[in-house]
């Protein structure tokens, strides 16, 4: 999705987002209780500064304050001015002080100053419109031994189940929402970025563990950055 299309749609998404999300990933999908196993693939990170990368409204940040716990740090990036307002509503709600958001472009990360221990990026780099200069840069900024977990869709499309037959429909629907891009939702494409951003993410890592869910569709990517501190894989193979 070009960064245009980013503000537009999430500007206006912004609006009923976590609604829709709750119904569409959470009760109809079961999708929602996946943070917490993306979250769980950073480990111990008590006292870590930790980047949410397209953070969006901010729905992962209970998960990651009661981790990371009053010594770390959350840093959330997005770039749609919408969905970081909301964000910022929570943050308040919440009363957590050790939140920082800031509007940047996942592809950039321009002005962002790592290092980050650990980085975790649910449903947004498949949607960025250059996966390969988002993991670059990402993983520049990670220390070495950091991690990285990543929650996404590497197809649009499940490989079976009755979802797969519905795909035209849902994926009518999707686009009723004015939210993706038929670029996004096109499941050849989407297999090819994430082949390239998977070499990417494998020259940049120690290791690079893969699991899928959705029937095929869904990916759950977790690694290491390569460097000293670098540990076992935490994930069985
Ligand atoms: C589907 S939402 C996911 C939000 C959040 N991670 C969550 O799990 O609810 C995708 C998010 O990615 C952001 N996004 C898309 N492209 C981006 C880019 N190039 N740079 C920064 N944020 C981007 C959108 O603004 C949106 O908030």
């Amino acid at each position: 999705m070009q960064l245009a299309d980013v503000s537009r749609n999430y500007d206006f998404a912004s609006r009923y987002y976590d609604s829709l999300t709750e119904i569409v990933f959470g009760w109809i999908l079961g999708l929602e209780k996946l943070r917490s196993r993306t979250v769980d693939l950073l480990g111990d990170i008590e006292g870590a500064t930790v980047l949410d990368l397209g953070c969006g409204t901010g729905r992962n940040f209970s998960l990651l304050t009661a981790k990371v716990g009053k010594h770390g740090k959350i840093v959330g990036v997005d770039y749609s001015a919408g969905m970081l307002e909301k964000a910022a509503q929570r943050i308040r709600k919440n009363n957590w002080q050790n939140i920082e958001l800031i509007r940047g472009d996942a592809a950039q990360l321009e002005g962002i100053s790592g290092p980050f221990d650990a980085v975790v990026a649910i449903w947004v780099l498949g949607i960025v419109y250059d996966l390969e200069a988002a993991i670059v840069r990402v993983t520049e900024l990670m220390r070495p031994g950091g991690i990285i977990s990543i929650l996404d869709f590497g197809k649009s499309r499940p490989d079976r189940g009755l979802l797969r037959w519905l795909f035209p429909l849902y994926s009518m629907a999707l686009k009723c929402t004015g939210i993706d891009s038929a670029e996004d939702l096109d499941s050849a494409k989407l297999e090819v970025k994430w082949a390239r951003g998977k070499e990417v993410l494998r020259k940049r890592l120690a290791y690079l563990e893969e699991d899928h869910y959705l029937d095929g569709a869904g990916l759950i990517l977790s690694g290491q950055k390569l460097g000293q501190t670098t540990e076992e894989p935490a994930m069985p193979t």
